[in-house]
């Protein structure tokens, strides 16, 4: 990483809304290097879907390897593009990053901000404040497998799913060390091992043995099946959710409706240095949601989700008092509903970021 006092971040606006939302964010962050003098310098790259269709370009290797070594962060908006309906450039650029930089714990806070956004039977804002740690750089997602007598009435598929030791123990010790730091009592896996043996058993064994060292918390497991159930009918019984790489995927989308949808939704993807002799990784940030191509170039995506996600950078550069000041802006807007339709507003894109912004540099 540079050794600069800047602290360098590269910016990757991606397909359909993301560069629309990604912009806006970038405004943030220029307010605070122009108005807060925080030492940040912001590196757009030209990467995504009509740069692949340009050029065939994906993810080069020399840009990999420039951002590990000059960045600490990463701000990515969203992959994926019908006109690219392999997909090719976008999972070579998110799992470039994610795999690349062994960014193993996906932190996804699920966070409502107002009670008018939860959208559960007598539930509040409250009652929704679950940080779920989804495991990131395993699983189903490795890619392993392949196909078979493809295009025959004979035809196989296989997606492998890999779990390690190493894998598996590491992201459950990264929430319970989360929950220890953050004052969070229960921490909860969900898994399958009911039905898939092999890697349930190495989840449960490991959660066994991680959570004999925290005996403070309280730990619990369930199917992720039950999980999805039971936080629908009570969020609030949950604080920190640790599970693999797919159902973590999608427990954060369920969890994004509990929020006021997916435009409200922010992610990081880091990696915890497993001693101090541990390689420094560059951090990656975006918001939980996709390229949302029908909302695309008509100003009307929520760009709260990418602010907050945002606000989740700064905190982790170490301005952990910007990230609340995002987010007490994000919230007087959506109580203000100085917002965009999907959460009850009126305002496009532009000008409810804009709103954000106003009022967060007036404190600057
Ligand atoms: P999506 O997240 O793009 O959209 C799902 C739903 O949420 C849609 O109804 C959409 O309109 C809504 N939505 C999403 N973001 C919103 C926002 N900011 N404001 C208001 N509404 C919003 O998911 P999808 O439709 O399944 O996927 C579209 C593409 O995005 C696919 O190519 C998918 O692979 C990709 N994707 C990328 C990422 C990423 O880059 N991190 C994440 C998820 C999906
Ligand atoms: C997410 C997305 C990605 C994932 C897709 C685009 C591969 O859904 O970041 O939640 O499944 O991880
Ligand atoms: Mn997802």
């Amino acid at each position: 990483m540079a050794s600069t006092g800047k602290k360098k971040i590269a910016i990757i606006g991606g397909d359909g809304i993301g560069p629309s939302v990604t912009q806006e964010a970038v405004r943030l962050l220029e307010i605070y290097r122009d108005r807060a003098r925080l030492p940040l310098e912001l590196w757009e790259l030209d990467l995504g879907a009509d740069r692949f269709l340009r050029d065939g370009t994906t993810f080069p290797n020399q840009i990999q390897i420039a951002i590990q070594r000059e960045c600490a962060a990463v701000l990515l908006g969203a992959l994926g593009d019908p006109r690219v309906p392999g997909l090719e450039h976008a999972r070579d650029i998110l799992f470039g990053m994610r795999f690349g930089y062994d960014l193993y714990a996906n932190v996804r806070p699920v966070k409502a901000l107002s009670d008018r956004l939860v959208p559960l039977k007598d539930r509040r804002a409250k009652d929704v404040d679950i940080v779920v740690f989804r495991e990131n750089t395993e699983g189903l997602y490795v890619g392993m497998g392949g196909q078979f007598k493809r295009g025959t009435p004979d035809e196989v598929a296989i997606n492998e799913d890999v779990n390690t030791r190493k894998g598996v123990e590491r992201i459950i010790r990264a929430a319970f060390e989360y929950a220890r730091a953050h004052g969070r009592t229960k921490v909860t896996m969900a898994d399958k091992s009911n039905a898939l043996r092999y890697a349930g058993e190495l989840w449960l064994r490991v959660f066994g043995e991680v959570k004999a060292q925290y005996p403070e918390i309280i730990s619990q497991h369930l199917y992720v099946d039950a999980l999805c159930l039971l936080m629908i009918q009570d969020p609030s019984q949950f604080q920190v959710i640790v599970t693999n790489n797919l159902f973590g995927d999608i427990i954060t989308d369920l969890g994004a409706a509990f929020q006021g949808g997916l435009g409200m939704a922010a992610s990081a993807n880091l990696h915890y240095p497993a001693s101090p002799a541990d390689t420094p990784r560059v951090a990656m940030f975006e918001p939980v949601h996709g390229s949302a191509p029908p909302l695309t170039g008509k100003d009307v995506a929520n760009p709260f989700a990418a602010l907050l996600t945002a606000g989740m950078m700064l905190g982790h550069l170490g301005w952990p008092e910007e990230e609340a000041r995002v987010e007490k802006w994000v919230t007087t807007a959506i109580d203000e509903r100085m917002c965009t339709v999907d959460v009850g507003g009126t305002l496009g894109t532009r000008a409810a970021a804009a709103w954000v912004r106003e009022k967060l540099a007036a404190e600057l």
